[in-house]
């Protein structure tokens, strides 16, 4: 009891326990003490056992006196102390050896730690190089990255296969996204495949459809402008071939004049094209203008040099006026002419044999040169757009170029295009051919008037 006590404080504090080594007196004297207050208390193991061996613990005891104060000391009691320091002493160094075996178990764990965490990386370090290697063609990647062939011939982009790499796409794959396949967030749709990858920068055919991946992996949709061809992506992002941007050509008449670059500025903010069938007289008064005009790919035309009816005037009149006004576009935009509109619209066989030139009219007449109104003029070319329409107006009307202007981005948001007359006709895959007369290049027949 008295030993558990012991134990359990030298326990409790190791400290307190080896300098009372160093100070024999004092734990002498302790020991004493504890001794009496167990005589006091009761009988002790000591004792018991002494009544077992027949003796009484009377009979071996020496007793000294001291008024005021008993002290019992038993050779029993010295025989006490020795065995309690031996035990003290074997408790020290189990408990020793205990320390060390812990500081081994402790090491040992560190160790492990240490070496789980090491194979950690590892195998992170292993699994991130081989994303990074070539797709090496599983089961289904040879299907997937066939190349798509796209209607036009031309250069066919094919999307990649892309590992997860940047922060952007981990963020992708974090959205319990654990299934290949369709995939879609806030920011669009994108397609998982098997092997962790994701497609972008191209075209891939899926399950018989063809899509267009973006620069973050996203599918293209609506109508898309893809190496220089105008597509159109449904709202899953599949391609229809089928579908065809409507195209209109907007053309501008007797300039250019003062307001020719306020429209030119309209056409450039919309990525718009246009045809300007200029006179002679007035391209002389705007080289610049002209010059600007085939900077921003418009396309060159010939009006004449003064508007002259050329059905009341010789063969070789036509061909001054043509080729008067032809080298004076080429002087000012370094570019000829591509092709020509009589004034009135007038033509006949001598005009065609020596005109040198497509003859381009037209299938929506503003007829703003007579309403003189910007509402009208606006009016009836948004009531009778169509693909393969080519509107007639003039440059020279401040009503005309203000009509455009509002005409130029409403159209385009309906989904039309706005070209010259030439790509219009290279859209419809016709072959424009000199002295030969155009009106319109859609399905059908149109002549608004
Ligand atoms: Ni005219």
């Amino acid at each position: 009891m008295d030993e558990r006590r012991r134990s359990s404080d030298s326990s409790r504090n190791p400290r307190r326990t080896r300098s009372s080594q160093n100070t024999a007196h004092s734990r002498r004297t302790r020991s004493s003490e504890s001794l009496r207050i167990r005589r006091e208390s009761g009988p002790s193991k000591s004792s018991r056992n002494s009544r077992y061996s027949g003796l009484t613990e009377r009979n071996t005891t020496q007793t000294t006196e001291i008024r005021g104060r008993r002290e019992i000391l038993t050779p029993e009691d010295l025989f006490d102390d020795e065995e309690y320091m031996k035990r003290r002493q074997e408790r020290m160094r189990k408990r020793r050896l205990e320390k060390l075996r812990q500081q081994r178990r402790r090491r040992i764990m560190r160790y492990a730690a240490m070496a789980a965490v090491l194979v950690l990386v590892i195998c992170l370090a292993a699994f991130g190089i081989s994303r990074l290697l070539p797709d090496r063609g599983g089961q289904d990647s040879g299907k997937v990255s066939e190349e798509v062939k796209a209607d036009s011939g031309t250069q066919v982009t094919t999307a990649l296969s892309q590992p997860v790499m940047s922060a952007a796409d981990i963020g992708k794959f974090s959205e319990e996204t654990t299934l290949s396949g369709w995939q879609s967030d806030s920011s669009g749709i994108w397609y998982k495949n098997s092997d962790g990858t994701f497609y972008e920068n191209g075209w891939q055919e899926i399950d018989g459809n063809q899509y267009y991946f973006d620069e973050n992996g996203y599918v293209k949709t609506g109508w898309q402008v893809i190496d220089g061809k105008d597509c159109y992506f449904d709202e899953s992002g599949k391609y229809d071939s089928e579908k065809v941007k409507p195209m209109i050509a907007l053309t501008f008449d007797d300039g250019p004049g003062q307001y020719t670059e306020e429209l030119l500025n309209c056409l450039e903010e919309n990525n718009a094209k246009a045809t300007f069938f200029m006179l002679g007289q007035n391209a002389e008064q705007y080289p610049d203008t002209v010059k600007r005009m085939k900077e921003m790919g418009m396309e060159l035309a010939n009006h004449t040099y003064d508007h002259q009816i050329l059905t009341n005037l010789s063969s070789g009149q036509v061909t001054e006026e043509i080729e008067k006004t032809s080298s004076i576009i080429e002087k000012a935009a370094g570019a000829a002419p591509t092709a020509m509109r009589p004034p009135g619209g007038a033509y006949n066989e001598t005009v065609q044999s020596v005109s040198g030139f497509p003859i381009i009219m037209w299938s929506v007449d503003t007829k703003d040169w007579k309403t003189k109104s910007e509402d009208q003029t606006y009016q009836c070319v948004m009531d009778n757009a169509q693909d393969g329409s080519v509107v007639l107006m003039h440059d020279i009307h401040e009503w005309s170029v203000k009509a455009a202007i509002r005409m130029i981005p409403d159209l385009t948001a309906q989904g039309f295009k706005l070209v010259t007359v030439e790509e219009l006709a290279r859209a419809k895959g016709i072959a424009l051919e000199n002295g030969k007369a155009y009106y319109y290049f859609g399905e059908g027949t149109q002549q608004v008037e």
